[in-house]
């Protein structure tokens, strides 16, 4: 695809070479993301950042990326702060905001409102989640992370083994990576869920079309057998009728120490989009896994800023342009992002 210009609404848009371009200029990114060197090549670019859902690292990763490619951030955090709550269309938000901005990335509760609004945008408009449908920021991310924890230990996308572990029905983050894996070969995907929050029906099929193994199964411990990565998800309780009915699925599938080092191969590495629920009556990863050199969350999290500021340089046709106008930062801090 082209990415100048382009809304980034759906992983549905990359073909695997697209992929390949985010991911080599995410690599280029690390200097100034690890605060070694500093580009103003976006100086003077506006991005506004507009999340109508609860958001803490996507909607902070964003703007740190944007800020450390030299651009400023203006953005609204409260549907009932914003002029949404005074029955304002997304047409009208979107004309003015696009306005205001040169880039926009906006998070809704609805499937399909990031799409709409971006129709009306004059400017580019990257999908930052829209209710449970798809998160393509994040699926770039995991997958960039998954691409370099197997480096590390030899082993490629192509032919790996994947369990995905949760809310798969409403986990917008399993729905993106899940539709990007189709893009790979020969994969084992494990599908750990309760059957009433299993896979949404299309993506399996499709996976299934496209030659991989997919296993639906409820019993995790089984499930978690040779892993190359285990992906863990919460419920979803936002997307539930009830507090009530989130309660039946809270707590039923949990990684610890005991679980992990029971069935999983030594190796596998361990994933979560965050924030993790780690209240007693979830807790789907427990604390007693943070020391453990597999678990790869927190550099999940480091790598979002690389691949949110690939998809703005990218988008705003400045990728060439990032070192031209770099110089050193004087209070790098040696060994921060080791
Ligand atoms: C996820 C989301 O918002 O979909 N969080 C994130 O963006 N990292 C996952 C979640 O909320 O469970």
């Amino acid at each position: 695809m082209d990415f100048r210009g382009a809304h980034i609404l759906s992983v549905e848009q990359f073909n695997r070479e697209d992929v390949e371009t985010v991911f080599s200029v995410a690599d280029s990114m690390e200097p100034y993301a690890h605060r070694k060197r500093m580009t103003k090549v976006l100086d003077g670019a506006i991005l506004g950042n507009m999340f109508f859902e609860p958001s803490t690292r996507t909607r902070v990763s964003f703007g740190c990326a944007f800020n450390l490619l030299g651009g400023d951030v203006r953005e609204t955090t409260d549907v009932k702060a914003s002029s949404i709550s005074k029955g304002e269309s997304l047409y009208d938000t979107a004309r003015v905001i696009s306005g205001y901005s040169d880039v926009i990335v906006m998070r809704h509760p609805h499937v399909g409102a990031v799409a709409e609004f971006a129709k009306a945008s004059r400017v580019p408009v990257i999908n930052g989640g829209d209710g449970p449908n798809e998160h393509p920021s994040q699926a770039l991310l995991d997958l960039y992370t998954i691409r370099k924890e197997l480096q590390s230990k030899q082993v490629e996308i192509d032919g790996m083994h994947i369990a995905m572990v949760g809310d798969l029905k409403h986990g917008r983050t399993v729905h993106s990576l899940s539709r990007l894996l189709k893009l790979y070969k020969k994969l084992k995907i494990t599908l750990i869920s309760p059957k009433e929050l299993a896979m949404p029906e299309e993506i399996v099929s499709d996976l299934r079309s496209g030659g991989h193994e997919v296993i639906e199964t409820e019993d995790m411990e089984e499930g978690l057998h040779d892993n190359d990565t285990v992906y863990l998800t919460r419920i979803q309780e936002e997307r539930f009728t009830s507090k009530l009915e989130a309660d039946i699925y809270r707590g039923r599938f949990r990684l610890n120490q005991a679980i992990y080092t029971r069935n999983c191969q030594p190796n596998t590495v361990i994933m979560h989009p965050l924030p993790r629920d780690s209240r007693a009556d979830a807790n789907e990863l427990d604390n007693d896994l943070n020391q453990h050199p597999n678990l790869a969350i927190f550099r999940q999290t480091d790598n979002g800023v690389l691949v949110r500021m690939a998809l703005f340089a990218l988008i705003l046709d400045v990728a060439d342009k990032v070192d031209e106008t770099s110089t050193e930062v004087g209070w790098y801090t040696e060994g921060r992002f080791d």
